[in-house]
């Protein structure tokens, strides 16, 4: 095949992050305690443990994350180094309201964004923002149970308005909620708790609570999207899923079809935000489920008018499916138990399985259905870096993985014609992970002295990804 050059001028290369998992400074400028601080670090294969507030004994990895708070010149000042157009964060919401539910923001938290967002411009860098990555006020938890509750609608539209007034010409992309469509795994308490703050009660059926908290982020993210265009009609904003296509794992039309509807059940929110509607197999479910939804013909109206401009996804895997025998006619995805292993893919340490060309899938995927420009807002390969005998980490395996999904996304954009604005992989800087609290679940191109005990010197230093990932940008991915 004749090689093709791509991406547009103006492609957003950079990186992301969120706020939770490298700020740090968790008790400072005033900010209130998050759901990400009363969690404990886990393991490989060992969940994190919620806790009832935070503990004096325990040990909360986000509390200092990699001390961004204190140390985000030197941080951007690499990226700038590394060519970075676009820099993903998210804004903490207990920076900008502590509790959720105050009636003025914390200036002190809206000032440590302006400087932030003015050192990224300092560089020609573009923030990409998200409003909530995991990481609400845990008060909302306490006193109101999480997006359980309708209130919740009220306090996310304020938190979003405040912050895209005081940005409105600091900050051009946003999304709105981070992976939304994660809590389809509602079986797993990280899942729904990380989305939506809730901890599901004992008797309490918790899919229908997943789908009541479902419904009010998405009228909440309907009303932050057209607030958001009335304050500055040049804001694009996004929405924001986990996009793992889920592949049957024969041509057994049973499993066909149950691959279908596990696609379905984990990519409704697009269906909503994107084209302003419920999709009719979901509110057929729901009925027939018997499920007492508070959904309202305003609320409907108003998933109407506040569709997105576009659809942010992080990719680094894809699941399959297997059908049973006798699966009942109305089988519902259950991501718990209806997995199976890809015997074509390899795994990551984390059984993450690596599938460059599901890229490029999702990416037809999308398009056929939506029509609307996509950002990869994630990408990148988890792993253990070693620092060699001369002092360095050569993560080769970091570069194979980011070069062969970069060369499917091109091949997405120059074949396939998607309007691809930007590619920004995940954790360029090494973080937290959000899924085990690691330190050494490592993504970034710059490593950061810090081990999953919390000791280290937090010293920042280029990994040989870090000269790589800068020639392609400098190439607009020509050289990979
Ligand atoms: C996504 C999240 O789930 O994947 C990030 O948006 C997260 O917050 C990333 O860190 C990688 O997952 P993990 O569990 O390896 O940190």
């Amino acid at each position: 095949v004749e090689k093709v050059n791509a991406l547009p001028k103006g492609f957003l290369w950079g990186g992301a992050v969120a706020a939770h998992q490298l700020e740090g400074g968790w008790d400072q400028g005033g900010k209130g305690v998050s759901i990400a601080d009363v969690m404990t670090a886990g393991a490989n294969g060992i969940e994190r443990r919620i806790t009832d507030g935070v503990k004096a004994d325990e040990y909360y990895p986000n509390h200092e994350g990699i001390d961004f708070y204190h140390h985000y010149k030197e941080d951007i000042k690499l990226f700038a180094e590394m060519d970075f157009k676009a820099f993903r964060t998210s804004i903490a919401w207990t920076r900008i309201f502590p509790n959720g539910d105050e009636a003025e923001p914390n200036e002190a938290g809206l000032e440590f964004y302006d400087r932030v967002f003015d050192e990224c411009h300092k560089y020609g860098i573009e923030p990409v923002i998200t409003l909530s990555h995991f990481e609400m006020p845990y008060h909302l938890v306490k006193a109101y149970g999480g997006w359980r509750d309708r209130r919740m609608i009220d306090f996310f539209v304020k938190f979003a308005t405040t912050v895209f007034k005081r940005y409105k010409n600091k900050v051009k992309y946003w999304m709105t909620f981070n992976e939304i469509n994660n809590q389809t795994d509602y079986q797993r308490e990280f899942a729904i708790f990380t989305n939506s703050g809730i901890q599901v009660k004992p008797g309490e059926n918790a899919e229908e609570v997943m789908y009541q908290a479902s419904h009010y982020e998405v009228v909440a993210s309907a009303l932050a999207v057209q607030i958001g265009h009335q304050i500055n009609p040049d804001f694009q904003i996004g929405a924001m899923v986990a996009m793992v296509p889920i592949y049957p794992a024969t041509s057994k039309p049973q499993d066909i079809m149950k691959a279908e509807r596990a696609m379905q059940a984990r990519y409704w929110y697009l269906d909503v935000q994107v084209k302003g509607q419920y999709p009719s197999w979901l509110t057929a479910y729901q009925r027939r489920a018997g499920y007492d939804l508070d959904i309202t013909l305003a609320d409907l109206d108003v998933l109407q008018v506040g569709k997105v401009d576009y659809i942010g996804f992080s990719y680094y895997m894809s699941f399959t499916v297997a059908s049973k025998d006798n699966e009942p006619v109305d089988y519902h995805y259950n991501e718990a138990a209806d997995l199976v292993a890809n015997q074509f893919l390899q795994q990551s340490e984390w059984g993450w399985q690596i599938d460059p060309e599901g890229l490029r899938y999702v990416m037809n995927w999308l398009n056929d259905r939506y029509q609307v420009p996509q950002f990869i807002v994630e990408n990148g390969y988890g792993a253990v870096d070693k620092i060699e005998a001369d002092g360095k980490i050569h993560d080769d395996y970091r570069i194979d993985y980011l070069r062969q999904h970069i060369e499917q996304m091109e091949l997405a954009v120059a074949i396939d014609g998607v309007d691809l604005m930007g590619y920004t992989p995940w954790g360029c800087i090494d973080l937290i992970s959000a899924g085990t609290g690691q330190m050494s679940k490592r993504y970034g191109f710059i490593y950061v002295d810090k081990d999953d005990q919390g000791q280290g010197s937090l010293q920042r230093s280029k990994k040989d990804s870090f000269k790589w990932y800068k020639k392609v940008i400098s190439s607009n991915g020509e050289d990979l």
